[in-house]
């Protein structure tokens, strides 16, 4: 595969990344019982960053969904492959995704939150593709929006490979 081309460098990740961190632990203060949850695989990048540069006191979970069953086409039904190990029962929750594209992974996750009992949801997404939007989402916390672009990198795959580039880069059909 081709070296993707750079959509969002490394230092304009992190730059954003810093300041989205400010403002959550602004938000949500000190005393905030507050869980962000990773949803896997591709928030894992951007979950470490994030929460290692907040100031305030927070809890780390995961939870698995598979939506893409066939390919790089989203069907729209969303299966949970692990939940979280925690109880979130009364607890701020904060859902950390990668990419937010059609809409229905971040949906149905936030519906799951509120099932678990969870005090408040809110939401935080590096990337969002607007022209993707097939359900209406909030995004509390959004990093970049971008095109409809194939993207990969700072955790984002294209058949698992690229997740560890450091930037954002765009895969077009001839690179692969
Ligand atoms: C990506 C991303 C979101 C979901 C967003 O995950 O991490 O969870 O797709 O798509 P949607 O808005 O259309 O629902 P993916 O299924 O690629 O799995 P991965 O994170 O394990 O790579």
């Amino acid at each position: 595969m081709k070296t993707p081309e750079v959509l969002i460098s490394e230092e304009e990740i992190q730059t954003r990344v810093g300041e989205l961190a400010r403002q959550i632990s602004a938000d949500y203060g000190d005393d905030s019982d507050l869980v962000m949850v990773g949803v896997l695989k591709g928030s894992f990048i951007f979950l470490a960053d994030l929460s290692r540069r907040m100031e305030i006191p927070r809890t780390i979970e995961f939870i698995a969904v598979s939506s893409y069953e066939n390919g790089s086409v989203s069907s729209g039904a969303v299966r949970l492959v692990m939940d979280v190990r925690g109880n979130i029962e009364g607890k701020h929750v904060l859902i950390v995704e990668d990419i937010v594209d059609t809409g229905h992974t971040l949906k149905y996750l936030i519906g799951m939150m509120k099932t678990h009992r969870a005090k408040s949801v809110k939401t935080a997404a590096l990337i969002r593709k607007a022209e993707a939007a097939e359900v209406e989402v909030t995004i509390d916390y959004l990093g970049f929006d971008i095109g409809n672009e194939w993207v990969v990198g700072y955790g984002l795959d294209y058949a698992e490979q690229n997740r560890t580039l450091p930037y954002i880069g765009v895969i077009k059909p001839t690179d692969v």
